[in-house]
């Protein structure tokens, strides 16, 4: 899978933001968007969690998850936009999947009414919209023979139209009734070998939804005109420090959010 490539650096986030969760008496927790299931599983081992739940959409996802289904970690297929539940979790992790759906003050609100008083949450996004890596896709999109083949125009940057300032999501915690939440900007210094390895990392996240709107055949093709775009933009470097911005946040619940 291209999206195992960098899994290393990946991990990064994932540790700090667990870092930040207090791991005392978290009986039942859930990892919204858990990908492979690898950090839902170190995750619960890690925290002393009794039942870990991963729920994703993505069969591909899940089928690898359900590698490290045990007598404490479970997956379901279910979409995170929605996902809810009774007031009765300890934690609700999700790494690197908000991003991935809109209107986060709503979707804060139903993950929150799933924690029970003193229910911790922890969600780490990218924030990198702004990057070259991001811009460079966005522009040849808007360039033959690409933009004639997508249905609808083509597909917006998750990252740009869905995530928030770190403020904002400090003022929404703070709303949802977490006391003191704790949100901030992080910047990732990942060394890689050169400029071209962006083009690795993208092909298996950003540029995924290029793919999903082109006709196969001007897949290759738009990897191309990307890497020529990138190359153009931050240069050909060996190696190429991938500064990438994301936001961390954390916080306990003080219950009451229906
Ligand atoms: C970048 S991966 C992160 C996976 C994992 N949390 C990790 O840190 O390795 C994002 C995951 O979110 C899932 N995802 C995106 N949108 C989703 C949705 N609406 N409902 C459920 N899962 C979703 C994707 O299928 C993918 O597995």
């Amino acid at each position: 899978m291209q999206y195992e490539r960098f899994k290393l650096q990946r991990s990064l986030p994932f540790w700090d933001l667990v870092g930040l969760i207090d791991p005392v008496g978290i009986v039942r927790a859930v990892d919204l968007g858990c990908g492979t299931g690898e950090l839902t599983a170190s995750a619960a081992v890690r925290l002393g969690v009794s039942e870990m739940v991963g729920v994703d959409r993505s069969p591909s996802m899940l089928a690898a998850a359900r590698a490290f289904v045990s007598d404490v970690v479970s997956v379901e297929a279910g979409d995170i936009a929605e996902w809810t539940s009774a007031g009765d979790r300890d934690l609700v992790l999700a790494n690197a999947s908000l991003q991935w759906v809109g209107d986060h003050p709503a979707v804060l609100r139903r993950w929150t009414a799933a924690l029970r008083p003193g229910g911790q949450i922890a969600v780490q996004v990218p924030a990198n919209a702004d990057h070259p890596s991001h811009l460079a896709s966005a522009h040849v999109a808007t360039l033959e023979p690409f933009v004639s083949a997508f249905d609808d125009g083509p597909p917006p940057d998750p990252v740009e139209v869905n995530v928030l300032k770190v403020e904002e999501y400090t003022a929404v915690l703070h709303d949802l009734g977490f006391a003191e939440p704790h949100v901030r900007l992080q910047v990732y210094p990942h060394v890689l070998p050169s400029s071209n390895s962006v083009v690795e990392w993208t092909k298996g996240t950003s540029l995924t939804r290029f793919f999903a709107a082109l006709p196969d055949e001007l897949h290759e093709p738009f990897v191309e005109a990307y890497r020529s775009e990138l190359l153009a933009r931050i240069g050909d470097r060996e190696p190429y420090l991938f500064a990438f911005k994301r936001i961390l946040m954390w916080g306990t619940s003080t219950g009451g959010v229906d």
